[in-house]
């Protein structure tokens, strides 16, 4: 199905109930769509080596009071779902020994790479599903970080959970910044005010082609080229539950107004601030 929203035509529709229940598959798609979409992170990466070369993080203020100092307290940090590496390195510039990486785009990765080259950053690059995260790195994540656009991808939050709690040192903590799943049922109208769009918030998994113009936007191949996607707006229920159930131990949950991607930047000022458009979550592996 295509949907003409103004001059663009997105390509979007409900996951079928065969395609929904095949987590390896919805998965497997998203592994080549993003693969198409590390094309724009190519064009990133000068400005990230810069960034990173002058010791600078990319990360939100919400994030670095949570994460805090990492020098002489983070033998490593596991990022999962790290693109090409720049949000990893900044965890480096805040002072962790070790940076390891985890993504399952080969090109993303080899970005990573050249990122680390350039820096002499010490980091490892695991191409990996995040379901499953090598079990060598268990036990290992003084500091367990991930987010900004991560969960939306996953088609299933238990297993994914399941891989935080395994990864957590016993000082481990998780700190996770997140899109807020509200988020995907607001949008502006011609005058900047917030309307309701038509997303069904307990719909699952959705399939489309092509990407937001304010963050990946067109790519050389034609979006009706380009490899079907999965996303999905978790809701915040089923997020808490499933690191409850995994043996998370919640220290702070915090919704946050910060348009964390830039895809509301048309809303008007007097509007701004009061829908929560990102979260994030502070919490250790629960004492067995
Ligand atoms: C929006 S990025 C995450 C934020 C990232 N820090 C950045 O710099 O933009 C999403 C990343 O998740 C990765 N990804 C999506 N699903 C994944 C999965 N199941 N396993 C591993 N990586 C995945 C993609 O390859 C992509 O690099």
């Amino acid at each position: 199905m295509s949907v003409t929203d103004g001059p663009e035509t997105r390509h979007v529709r409900p996951a079928t109930p065969a395609e929904a229940t095949d987590v390896a598959a919805m998965h497997a798609a998203n592994r080549a769509a993003w693969d198409e979409a590390a094309e724009r992170y190519e064009g990133w990466l000068a400005e990230a080596i810069e960034l990173i070369r002058g010791g600078g993080t990319n990360l939100f203020p919400e994030e670095l009071e949570l994460i805090g100092d990492l020098h002489g307290r983070c033998r490593r940090a596991v990022h999962l779902q790290c693109a090409g590496g720049r949000d990893t390195l900044s965890l480096w510039n805040l002072g962790a020994d070790e940076v390891v990486g985890v993504d399952f785009s080969g090109r993303m990765l080899d970005l990573a790479q050249r990122l680390t080259q350039a820096t002499g950053a010490p980091a490892r690059w695991i191409l990996a599903d995040v379901l499953d995260t090598p079990h060598e790195l268990d036990g290992t994540g003084d500091l367990v970080y991930t987010g900004r656009g991560s969960l939306l991808w996953l088609q299933d939050l238990d297993a994914w959970a399941a891989v935080v709690r395994r990864l957590l040192s016993p000082v481990g903590r998780l700190v996770l910044f997140e899109g807020h799943p509200i988020e995907w049922l607001f949008d502006v109208d011609e005058d900047g005010r917030w309307v309701a769009t038509d997303y069904d918030y307990f719909a699952g998994p959705e399939a489309s082609k092509g990407w937001a113009p304010e963050y990946i936007d067109r790519l050389s191949r034609d979006d009706a080229d380009q490899s079907w996607k999965f996303a999905r707006a978790w809701t915040l229920g089923e997020i808490v539950t499933a690191m409850a159930r995994a043996g998370l131990r919640f220290e702070r949950v915090t919704e946050h107004p910060r348009d964390w991607w830039g895809g509301h930047r048309d809303v008007r000022s007097d509007e701004r601030g009061r829908i929560p458009l990102s979260f994030s979550v502070l919490a250790r592996a629960q004492a067995l």
